[in-house]
């Protein structure tokens, strides 16, 4: 299972790459507003900064909703770097766009995924990932792991190559649970990731040790 992690924050991205256990990162709007980046040249530069950082794949999202302003946009966030992979949302352009891109070895990340069909299309299209979010279908008191487990159902089905990002992670057990199921990713925040750390048991048993070990060796 690979570990993206959600923000465009360069220190979390850092915070994560340093654990070692970082493939990717993906990015949306949202989360480059967040970061206060603006202007298409602060854009473009933060993407760099983000692939110079990571050694695996960074989503970089299109704002553009039409075939013709996603595939101009789209190549011209690919061509920024080698890691890049445009991420397309789940509209009727949108499936143009990853067909598009799919034939002209453009790598995609479908994302606003929301339902087994949208998946399938995504697949039909060549999407090199999918994004189904969880988090915001459990936020309506939707099943989002049930999703990923029909994706999951549906591509091994057909044997489609197209990987289940499972996005929109917002704790640690999101990650178990998409681990279990077989998502081939998850993006979350840096404290999903952190949290897999967490039992009290090791935090005890550590003590104990250094404690015994303090008793002979001090
Ligand atoms: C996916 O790539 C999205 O950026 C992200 O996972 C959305 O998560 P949110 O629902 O926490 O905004």
């Amino acid at each position: 299972m690979k570990f993206f992690i959600d923000t465009a924050n360069l220190d979390q991205i850092k915070e994560a790459q340093e654990l070692g256990v970082l493939d990717g990162v993906t990015t949306n709007p949202s989360l480059m507003a967040k970061e206060g980046i603006t202007g298409k040249d602060n854009i473009l530069k933060h993407y760099v900064d983000i692939c110079n950082i990571v050694d695996g794949d960074v989503s970089a999202e299109v704002v553009a909703t039409d075939f013709a302003g996603m595939v101009k946009e789209g190549e011209e966030l690919a061509e920024l770097h080698e890691q890049i992979v445009v991420k397309v949302p789940m509209i009727k352009d949108g499936v143009k766009a990853l067909k598009y891109f799919s034939d002209n070895g453009i790598r995609t990340n479908c994302t606003l995924v929301f339902s087994a069909g949208q998946a399938l299309l995504a697949a039909k299209a060549g999407a090199t990932y999918v994004s189904p979010f969880l988090g915001r279908l459990d936020d309506i008191s939707t099943d989002g792991l049930n999703l990923i487990s029909e994706i999951r159902l549906i591509y091994d089905n057909y044997e489609f190559e197209t990987q289940i990002l499972a996005a929109s992670i917002r704790h640690t057990m999101h990650v178990i649970d998409c681990a279990k199921i077989g998502a081939d990713v998850m993006t979350g925040p840096l404290s999903s990731i952190e949290g897999l750390l967490k039992h009290p048991l090791t935090d005890i048993g550590l003590a104990q040790f250094l404690k015994d070990y303090a008793k002979g060796n001090s």
